[in-house]
């Protein structure tokens, strides 16, 4: 029998990895994906932490669920199931469960191999299955391989977890400690991805530059190495990773954007904050003078690499000269995209504690100044790639007929008249607009163009 399976991603891109993950461990099961929650026997939300609206959404969101399951039984038709995943479930477990006790399931990320066996047991027992435990055999040993055509983008996780305890975050709590999945692992699921249509592999970790997996030689490999590996695959056109500590930026990882030319020239790099004092409070493990130091050490192997970063805004004790440090920054990096935020004091993190919190009021003020001048910074990025030609690769139809749509090694997406060209293709292209979301441009077939990724 088809059972329907709707589940909503929130957070990061290791969510939407897992939900993926989620999915396939269910389908031998008789579980198949739908859309809409209204159409579905099982919803799952898997859920994010990271900031208070990121967790106060999830009750909403199950409270509008909750009511639909009513009206369904109330229409005769039978009620759907609902289970929690992820880092809210991750960290509030049992709490989650006194406050929305109509849950059916409470999964944490460590425990989704154990999904299928989980809903058998809810089907079985009274009550709601929970499972936040950290257990010691890995996820990563039961989930199947992925299967049916994959996008030409397609994450890989190789790394999970984080011990720098950055004294804001609840990542090192919801996600457990640092661990590296083995080269020998990450190689089959690449081999199994690219076979699969995927032609951009953008590796996947907490902390995803701390990776120290055991390699087919019984030794550690680095990032860098397993890099430089994955470049070597059939069908590779383009390797990125996400989402790096400044701390772990080290000089063979740095060589690395010299040496390998399918490594984008596009760094996600978080910096949080400009100011020494505050970087110290936030337990961050460098300056922003050396912040400043890596980026240029980057930009010497690669001249055309761009970067991206999180700030946050509003950090206890963060004074109006430890915010304008922060601007100093931005405008002495220069950054092609960003995220700010205003600081979420979350519970059981030491920042939440500290004395010096800083009002709302003075976070929104500080977070539009940061936010405006990152805009700006985005807008002359994406301006400058008119007239230039670089490498895009096709990701599917674009919006038009005839059209298709594919990604500059910055991200930025370009719509350009697609005859002659395939999904899948890594081809120049000549930028001749920038809007405000996307760029247009031309392919210039037989031109080699600048960049190689
Ligand atoms: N591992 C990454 C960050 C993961 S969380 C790193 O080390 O940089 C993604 C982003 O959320 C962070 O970079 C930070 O900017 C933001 N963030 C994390 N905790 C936060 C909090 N308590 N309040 C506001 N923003 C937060
Ligand atoms: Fe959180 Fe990143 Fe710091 Fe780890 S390194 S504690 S994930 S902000
Ligand atoms: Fe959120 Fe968990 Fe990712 S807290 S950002 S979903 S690791």
């Amino acid at each position: 029998m088809n059972k329907r399976l709707f589940i909503r991603t929130y957070g990061c891109q290791m969510n939407v990895y897992d939900s993926d993950r989620m999915a396939e461990s269910l389908a031998p099961h008789g579980w198949r994906r739908v859309q809409s929650p209204e159409e579905a026997d099982l919803v799952v939300l898997n859920t994010c932490h990271i900031r208070e609206k990121a967790a106060e959404k999830v009750y909403s969101e199950l409270g509008r669920l909750r009511r639909l399951r009513a009206e369904r039984v109330a229409r005769g038709e039978p009620p759907m199931l609902l289970a929690v995943a992820g880092c809210v479930a991750q960290a509030e477990g049992e709490a989650m469960l006194e406050r929305a006790p109509y849950i059916d399931l409470v999964v944490g990320p460590q425990a989704y191999h154990r999904l299928p066996e989980l809903l058998a047991r809810r089907a079985r027992e009274k009550g709601a299955a929970l499972a936040t435990d950290f257990p010691v055999e890995s996820k990563f040993d039961h989930l199947p391989e992925r299967s049916g055509p994959s996008p030409v983008s397609a994450y890989l996780t190789v790394q999970e977890g984080c011990d720098k305890f950055c004294t804001f975050c609840v990542v090192p709590y919801t996600r457990g400690a640092e661990a590296s999945r083995t080269v020998a692992a990450i190689l089959a699921e690449a081999r199994s991805l690219l076979a699969g249509g995927a032609r951009e592999l953008v590796l996947l970790g907490q902390n995803v530059n701390a990776y120290h997996g055991e390699g087919p030689d019984g030794r550690t490999w680095s990032l860098a190495r397993l890099l430089e590996a994955l470049a070597e695959l059939e069908g590779v056109l383009r390797l990125r990773y996400t989402t790096s500590h400044p701390k772990d930026m080290t000089a063979d990882l740095i060589e690395a954007h010299g040496r390998i030319p399918s490594l984008a020239p596009y760094l996600h790099l978080p910096v949080q904050a400009g100011s020494d004092s505050v970087l110290e409070a936030m337990n961050r493990g460098y300056t922003a003078a050396d912040y400043r130091r890596i980026v240029e050490r980057l930009r010497a192997v690669r001249p055309d690499l761009a970067l991206s970063s999180d700030f946050i805004v509003g950090f206890p004790g963060e004074r109006e000269a430890d915010f304008e440090a922060t601007l100093d920054l931005v405008r002495q990096v220069g950054f092609a995209q960003a995220y700010a935020f205003k600081f979420s004091a979350r519970p059981g993190t030491p920042a939440a504690a500290m004395r010096g919190q800083v009002k709302d009021a003075v976070k929104a003020e500080r977070l539009a100044r940061l936010q405006a001048l990152l805009a700006e910074q985005a807008r002359a990025f994406n301006e400058a790639l008119v007239g230039r030609t670089v490498p895009v690769l096709i990701d599917g139809p674009g919006r038009h007929p005839g059209q298709l749509v594919g990604r500059t090694p910055w991200q930025q997406p370009v719509h350009l008249d697609g005859a002659g060209l395939s999904v899948g293709d890594l081809v120049p292209v000549t930028i001749t607009r920038c809007h405000a979301h996307s760029l247009a441009g031309r392919w210039e077939a037989g031109a080699t163009g600048e960049g190689r990724a």
